[in-house]
């Protein structure tokens, strides 16, 4: 019947959100990619809302309204004009925080959908990702965590328009993910308020570039396309060994590096017909030489977005 709000969800049902790599060089604010890493939300209709974050990565968040997950919740019930039903709310993730791998954005896009499952799903997937977008402030990690893949995404006064790109074939990710925190803000707060027209035409030429590679499956254009002059010279000094990987990592088999989001992880891509070895004992020679601890792991490009599964 148009105009009945569709009924509210009453059986319980699990969200699962991936994480992201955002920007991919030149791409700042508007590209990113699905990181088969994991936010879980569980979600049981009930009389009272209660809020169970479970795990390690979550010690310390909190157990009331005030988590960022229910939060966002919320934001789906304010779009779609209606009031939230109550619900327990698991959350579990194996995202780790603050390491520009998205943690923040799969938490938001977990929430939004799994608001928005619980009002019968009054809204579609563009409204989902507007809502986050205009959340997180640029739409380059919930779009690929909402949509799994590559996307290319803008966020403006119109609106947010997105193209979805399924990974090209032989195109896997090793991440480099530091065991220390870098704040978004404090990464934003290093970059400069003006660049000049020729920063600009470096970066949308960049951008466009690397944009089609990816579309198109040129590989070989990676390395040349993933040029940034926005943001990764700014930041580098927050990220110990980030400009070394950036100039020596395609000489141990990296088809291209960038600095993940806004750090402290970078990514590399490489061509998984080829052996990684000599990429992961490069990258850990870096992080000995620069005094870091951390992990190097291998990635598929995950292409399923955020799951929603209603007989779990
Ligand atoms: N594009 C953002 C940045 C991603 O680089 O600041 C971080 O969320």
């Amino acid at each position: 019947m148009p105009g009945t709000p569709p009924p509210p969800q009453t059986t319980p049902f699990t969200v699962r959100a991936p994480a992201s790599s955002a920007n991919l060089g030149p791409g700042f604010d508007s590209l990113g990619l699905s990181v088969p890493l994991y936010t879980t939300l569980r979600v049981t209709p009930q009389a009272t809302t209660q809020v169970v974050p479970l795990g390690p990565e979550l010690d310390g968040t909190p157990a009331d309204e005030s988590n960022y997950v229910y939060r966002a919740m919320q934001l789906a019930a304010t779009r779609a004009g209606r009031p939230l039903p109550p619900a327990r709310i698991e959350i579990e993730t194996d995202v780790p925080l603050a390491r520009g791998l998205g943690s923040s954005a799969a938490a938001l896009v977990a929430g939004i959908v799994a608001g928005n499952e619980l009002l019968g799903r009054p809204l579609d997937d563009l409204a989902v990702l507007d809502v986050a977008a205009r959340e997180e402030g640029h739409p380059d990690n919930v779009a690929p965590a909402l949509f799994g893949g590559i996307v290319v995404a803008t966020l403006d006064k119109l609106g947010t328009h997105y193209v979805r790109l399924d990974p090209p074939a032989h195109l896997g990710v090793t991440v480099l993910i530091p065991d220390f925190e870098l704040s978004t803000s404090k990464a934003r707060a290093v970059l400069p308020k003006e660049y000049s027209r020729a920063d600009a035409v470096h970066a949308l030429s960049h951008a466009a570039l690397l944009a089609a590679a990816l579309a198109q499956g040129r590989l070989d254009l990676l390395r040349h396309a993933m040029q940034d002059y926005i943001h990764q010279i700014w930041r580098a000094p927050l990220v110990p060994g980030l400009s070394d990987i950036l100039e020596e990592a395609w000489k141990h088999g990296a088809l291209g590096a960038a600095l993940s989001g806004a750090g402290p992880t970078v990514l590399c891509f490489h061509d998984t017909r080829e052996p990684t070895a000599p990429l992961h004992a490069y990258l850990h020679g870096v992080m000995k030489r620069n005094g870091l601890e951390g992990r190097v792991m291998d990635f598929p490009i995950d292409t399923a977005g955020t799951l929603v599964d209603r007989d779990a």
